[in-house]
């Protein structure tokens, strides 16, 4: 059976508690007394733009006026447009997280792209520039979060112009206008290629950052991941990850999760052959480890990458979600791993957005980071852990080649005649909803942005959120009752559009019923929500 990836959400790996006293940690630069919420944000493409001039028209990418005839640009940003973010956009985007948001979270998830786009011929773009607007991003991340205690894990765009490999000038510059945020030994896996991992929940939960420029198949400056050219910056690079993945898991017996993210979301449309396979053979050889990915870059929602598909995304993800439908009877959810896609906060394609996402931390209590929950979860360890790690059986993976295929020219060459056995748990926290798990996410929008101005401020707004209605109505739940519409906090309320979901978790098997749910051309209604969600209410492309 072929093995996919959904494209999905949020995930983590494990890793120990008592960590064996060699073990050099990374534990970002938190408050060691911190109380975990057991949510975290993600944010992506800010693209700020210091020549964005509100009344501009969009076909000189708000820079100049040009036709009458076209959209003008807003005070806010040019919703459903093609240009990038005012400042003003990206200010009132940092208030709104430090007044509802920095004291709700754990840390946040921050996928690159933090320049404009080099889209007019008019104003190029030096790296300079580049490298001033991240650094301008880069303060308000530690002024709102980092300061607070709050880790941040950002990840390069491609627009952020890191496609050579490292150690360079770019890499070296990154290095420094992220310095607060990258712990102290991860700066060389970070200088070599803007790849790193941090503990975002010291000895418990860490985050992988991934440099997809390497995988990214427009990259000149790489070569693909081929089998055998050990010195390819994408071969590099997930040999790198590989040995995370297999520290963290060394660290088994008492492992908990970290969690992956990178800017150009795995698909065979985007990265090369070679490097989409290792990208998929890891991810589902460390299932049991990986608890989901996180990437920016578009607006959808989650999907199997299909092949070339003529036709919108949408009609694209309904597709493969009927394909799933009819593969159901074999289907083995070890042969999934989730990859969730976040919308952007610039305005292009759509409307400025973000996620919070919960995760499960019962049996951690009140107890706060690295102090209690430490007898708990080691118990559970003990008791789990021991006998599901020794007595899993070893799978031996097999790409829908039937050995043959591997004894050709074309093949054997080839990552997928390399597989590796790997080991699947049904009770690991992406397969079943326990400590660590993904529970759901909310996400906040700007709608009828361009009625706003220097008078009237916007407001985030709750667009949809995953978790069924009744998980929301409780002081300690999956979202700040603060942050709630009042639609969804009132006693009674079983059903709104703004939970139509309804997902217990967000772990595979959730997201595979969700996914099957849509595959059935009678859902409608279902449907059509979907789609409505997944362009904000704009036009399909
Ligand atoms: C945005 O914030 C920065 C500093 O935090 C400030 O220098 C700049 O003037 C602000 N821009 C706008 C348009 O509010
Ligand atoms: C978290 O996991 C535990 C099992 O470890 C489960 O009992 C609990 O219901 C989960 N919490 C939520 C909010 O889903």
């Amino acid at each position: 059976m072929k093995k996919r990836v959904l494209w999905l959400a949020g995930l983590l790996c494990r890793q120990v508690l008592a960590a064996p006293p060699q073990v050099v940690l990374n534990p970002a630069p938190s408050r060691p007394d911190r109380k975990l919420h057991g949510r975290f944000l993600h944010i992506t493409d800010i693209h700020p733009d210091p020549y964005y001039a509100k009344g501009t028209s969009q076909s000189s990418q708000c820079h100049r006026k040009e036709s009458d005839k076209d959209q003008r640009a807003g005070y806010y940003g040019a919703p459903f447009g093609i240009c990038d973010s005012p400042w003003t956009l990206t200010n009132f985007t940092f208030e709104h997280l430090e007044d509802h948001w920095s004291s709700e979270i754990d840390f946040v998830i921050w996928t690159g792209d933090n320049a404009r786009h080099d889209e007019d011929h008019e104003i190029p773009r030096p790296l300079d520039e580049i490298f001033a607007l991240n650094r301008a991003v880069a303060k308000k991340m530690e002024d709102v979060f980092l300061k607070k205690g709050i880790p941040v894990v950002p990840s390069l765009g491609n627009n952020d112009n890191t496609l050579s490999p490292g150690p360079n000038e770019i890499t070296d510059e990154f290095a420094s206008i992220w310095d607060a945020f990258i712990p102290t030994a991860a700066k060389t896996s970070f200088r070599q290629g803007a790849y790193y991992a941090v503990e975002v929940i010291p000895d418990a939960l860490a985050a992988i950052s991934l440099n997809t420029m390497y995988f990214y198949h427009n990259n000149k400056a790489v070569r693909g991941c081929l089998v055998g050219d050990a010195s390819d910056p994408g071969n590099i690079q997930f040999d790198w990850l590989e040995e995370q993945l297999e520290m963290y898991r060394a660290r088994q017996m008492q492992v908990l999760d970290a969690e992956f993210s990178g800017h150009v979301p795995p698909s065979d449309a985007h990265y090369f052959p070679e490097c989409y396979y290792r990208y998929v053979e890891l991810s589902l050889r460390y299932q049991n480890v990986i608890l989901g990915s996180l990437f920016g870059v578009s607006n959808f929602y989650f999907r199997m990458p299909s092949h070339n598909f003529e036709g919108t995304i949408f009609e694209a993800l309904m597709a493969d979600f009927e394909a799933l439908v009819k593969g159901s009877e074999h289907l083995n959810y070890d042969d999934y791993a989730v990859v969730s896609v976040s919308p952007s906060l610039v305005p292009n394609p759509y409307l400025p957005s973000f996620r919070v996402f919960s995760y499960n931390i019962s049996g951690l209590g009140s107890t706060t980071v690295g102090a209690v929950g430490e007898d708990e979860y080691l118990l559970m360890t003990k008791k789990d852990r021991a006998s599901r790690w020794k007595h899993l059986p070893y799978r031996h993976g097999n790409d829908g080649n039937d050995g043959r295929q591997c004894t050709g020219a074309g093949y054997w060459e080839s990552w997928r005649c390399k597989l590796h056995p790997w080991r699947s748990d049904s009770h690991a926290p992406s397969r079943q909803n326990t400590l660590w798990t993904p529970l759901g996410y909310a996400q906040y929008y700007i709608p009828r942005l361009e009625e706003y101005d220097e008078k009237d401020e916007p407001k985030f707004k709750l667009e949809y959120l995953t978790f069924p209605i009744s998980s929301l109505q409780v002081a300690e739940g999956p979202v700040p009752l603060r942050n709630l519409p009042k639609s969804l906090r009132e006693a009674g309320v079983t059903e709104s559009e703004l939970a139509p979901y309804g997902l217990g978790d967000l772990t595979i098997p959730s997201w595979i019923d969700l996914a099957c749910k849509l595959g059935k051309p009678r859902e409608k209604k279902l449907r059509k929500r979907f789609k409505k969600y997944m362009y904000m209410g704009g036009e399909d492309i």
